[in-house]
C-alpha cells in the first residue's frame, strides 16, 4: 500500500518523508523532528475518526467533494500546531471541517489557543472560475465545519462570509497570530491577498502555511518577495516570520 502511493505520488512521499526534518528546521527547532513525527502519528486517531464520522453520515467517494480534502496531510496540520503551541490560529476555508477538526484537536492537546475560521455560507463559492477549478462542497444539509465535535467547539470561533470582507475586519480584532493557514479561493488574487493582509498581522517566528500552492504562483511569488523559506508538504507550502 505504501509502496503503491509512493509509486503513484513520487514527489508528494518524498515531501512526507522529509516533512518532520524540513519543518523543524522552518520553525527554527521549537520541536525535534522526532516530536513532529510523533505527532504526524498520534494524529493519524483524527483521521480515522473523520473517516468514522464520514461513513456515518453514508459519505461515498465523490459524494462531498472537499470532505477528504485534507484528510490525508492535515496530521501536518495537527503536528504543526503542536509544535508551536499559538495562543492564536487563523485559516480560511472550513467546508466540511477536515483541517478545522486537526487545529482544535491541536490546540485541545496543548491546553490552550483559539482557532478563528473563515468560510462562505455553504453553497455560495463567489468566484465561478475558481469553482469549476475546485469545486469543494459542505455536505448537502450541513454547516461548514459539521465534522467538528462538539467537545472542541469551545476553543473555535467560525467568521462566515467572504475572506476579501470578513478576514481584515477578523485581523483588526484578534491579537497577533501565532499560524494562518490559506485553504479558500485558490485564484492568484485571493491567495496573494489573503497572505499580504495577514502578514503583518502574524507574530515574528509565526509559521504562514497554504494548501493548493500548484494552483497558481501566488506562494512562490510571495515567499520570492519576502525573501523567507520555503517548505512544501504535498500540496501544502509553509513559511516563517522572520524571528524579531
Ligand atoms: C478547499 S475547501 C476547504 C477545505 C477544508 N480546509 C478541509 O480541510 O476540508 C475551500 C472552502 O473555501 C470556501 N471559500 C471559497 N471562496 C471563499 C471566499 N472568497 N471567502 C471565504 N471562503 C471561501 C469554500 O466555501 C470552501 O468551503
Amino acid at each position: 500500500m505504501v509502496t503503491r502511493f509512493a509509486l503513484q505520488h513520487p514527489l508528494r512521499s518524498w515531501h512526507f518523508l522529509r516533512a518532520p526534518a524540513a519543518l523543524s528546521k522552518l520553525m527554527g527547532g521549537k520541536a525535534t523532528s522526532r516530536e513532529l513525527h510523533q505527532w504526524i502519528g498520534e494524529a493519524g486517531a483524527i483521521t480515522r475518526e473523520i473517516q468514522r464520522r464520514l461513513r456515518e453520515a453514508a459519505w461515498e467517494p465523490g459524494r462531498f467533494p472537499g470532505a477528504t480534502a485534507t484528510q490525508d496531510r492535515g496530521p501536518v496540520l495537527y503536528a504543526i500546531t503542536r509544535a508551536l503551541r499559538p495562543e492564536v490560529v487563523l485559516e480560511t476555508g472550513v467546508a466540511n471541517g477536515s483541517s478545522t477538526y486537526y487545529f482544535l484537536a491541536a490546540i485541545r492537546a496543548n491546553g490552550s489557543g483559539m482557532l478563528h475560521s473563515i468560510d462562505l455560507p455553504p453553497g455560495q463559492d463567489l468566484n465561478s472560475e475558481y469553482r469549476r477549478a475546485d469545486a469543494i462542497d459542505v455536505a448537502k444539509g450541513q454547516e461548514p465545519g459539521w465534522l467538528v465535535p462538539e467537545e472542541l467547539r469551545p476553543h473555535w470561533q467560525f467568521h462566515l462570509g467572504d475572506t476579501r470582507l470578513v478576514l481584515p475586519k477578523v485581523l483588526a480584532s484578534i491579537p497577533a497570530l501565532g499560524l494562518f493557514f490559506h485553504d479558500s479561493e485558490h485564484t492568484y488574487e485571493a491567495m496573494s491577498f489573503e497572505y499580504e493582509n495577514a502578514w503583518p498581522r502574524l507574530n515574528p517566528g509565526a509559521i504562514l502555511g497554504s494548501d493548493d500552492i500548484g494552483f497558481n504562483r501566488a506562494f512562490f511569488d510571495f515567499v520570492k518577495n519576502h525573501r523567507t523559506p520555503k517548505v512544501l508538504v504535498g500540496g501544502f507550502g509553509f513559511t516563517r516570520k522572520p524571528s524579531a
